[in-house]
């Protein structure tokens, strides 16, 4: 049985999560206006990665008989300067998620729950994924800056990232 701390915990990382989605879909949008294709895609792609992190985190308090609380979504930004000053913001906040993550993995081991630290690792791991990404397409987006034709060819190269089921979430397809 999970403990109710660690429930509402969970309940507060899959806000967490759906808020991040909300931000990612919001610089989808904002680059899609701006007319950055494959920005926009790379967004899109990160939007449905966050929706796949808040399902997996779903699945798993059913699977422990847990109640899930679905809260309203808090507002996000709707607008950014460049595609930089967004892969900047995205970079930060996916260091706040690993930082929650972190105190998740904390709580967990304080209440002696095995399986939720076991379901956690994957997070973690992901975390170094998403955080290592983002400085990627930000050291990418300062290779091209003032040069027009680097950021086109650069505009393509994003439109072409795909979205891939997380393996948690593969799995329970079958
Ligand atoms: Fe759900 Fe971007 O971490």
């Amino acid at each position: 049985m999970l403990s109710q701390k660690l429930q509402d915990a969970l309940n507060a990382q899959i806000n967490a999560e759906f808020w991040s989605a909300y931000l990612y879909l919001s610089m989808s949008v904002d680059a899609s206006a701006k007319g950055l294709k494959g920005v926009a895609n790379w967004f899109a792609v990160q939007f449905r990665e966050e929706q796949d992190h808040a399902q997996i985190l779903i699945n798993y308090l059913l699977s422990r008989g847990g109640l899930v609380t679905l809260a309203p979504i808090g507002a996000v930004k709707t607008t950014w300067e460049s595609p930089l000053a967004a892969f900047e913001d995205t970079l930060a906040h996916e260091r706040k998620v690993t930082a929650m993550f972190n105190d998740l993995c904390r709580l967990a081991a304080e209440e002696n729950d095995f399986a939720t630290s076991n379901t956690l690792v994957w997070f973690v791991n992901e975390q170094v994924e998403e955080e290592e990404a983002a400085q990627e397409m930000i050291d990418a987006m300062k290779a091209v800056d003032g040069n027009k034709f680097g950021t086109y060819m650069l505009d393509k190269e994003l439109a072409t990232r795909a979205y891939k089921m997380p393996a948690p979430l593969a799995g329970k397809a079958e």
